[in-house]
């Protein structure tokens, strides 16, 4: 048992970086908010990605949201190493509204990044981005919620992902 599978299930997500031709995507589960506001969120990625030498040459990320459809191709993004693996998916890029990365179409929604610091601990390199706009899709998102049915992916162990079911829980019910 690897300890940080105590922490599991979490949420899967995708981080697109680099521009162009060059533009890579991986899959990541170690993604959380840092702050409100501003608005600031922060991914754990290892220096032996791709996307890790992207990061650090571009200063900027999109975190897109892949919904269940997209499972296949989060896997490939999530197992092989640099933009090639890319002509194994299905994944088509959208032009981004601040930030050159792009985002990823059809994502549920895509949260575009600049960097603002980065500390390494451990084996992981801690990127923080400020966002600095976003796009999502409707169906996937209303006023201040995610429809839960959606498709949101999480992760609960190497191969197995789960999603949400849509009954709703309320405290004190
Ligand atoms: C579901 C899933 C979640 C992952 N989460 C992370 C993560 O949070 N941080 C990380 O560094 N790698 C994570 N990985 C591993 C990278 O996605 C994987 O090493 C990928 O091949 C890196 O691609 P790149 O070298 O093209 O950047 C995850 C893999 C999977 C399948």
């Amino acid at each position: 048992m690897k300890p940080y599978r105590l922490l599991y299930p979490m949420r899967t997500y995708l981080v697109v970086a680099g521009r162009g031709r060059g533009t890579n995507v991986m899959a990541a589960d170690w993604v959380t908010i840092v702050s409100a506001k501003p608005f600031m969120v922060g991914v754990a990625i290892a220096p032996e990605r791709y996307t890790w030498k992207l990061i650090r040459e571009h200063r900027e990320f999109v975190v897109s949201v892949p919904g269940l459809d997209m499972l296949n191709d989060v896997w490939v993004v999530g197992t092989k190493h640099g933009p090639e693996k890319l002509r194994k998916t299905s994944i088509e890029f959208v032009p981004s509204k601040a930030v050159e990365t792009p985002g990823i179409k059809g994502a549920l929604a895509n949260i575009e990044c600049r960097v603002v610091d980065e500390r390494t601990y451990g084996d992981h390199t801690w990127f923080v981005g400020e966002v600095v706009a976003s796009s999502y899709r409707e169906d996937a998102f209303s006023g201040d919620s995610p429809r839960i049915g959606a498709g949101f992916l999480a992760h609960a162990s190497w191969t197995d992902f789960v999603t949400f079911e849509k009954r709703l829980y309320r405290p004190g019910s």
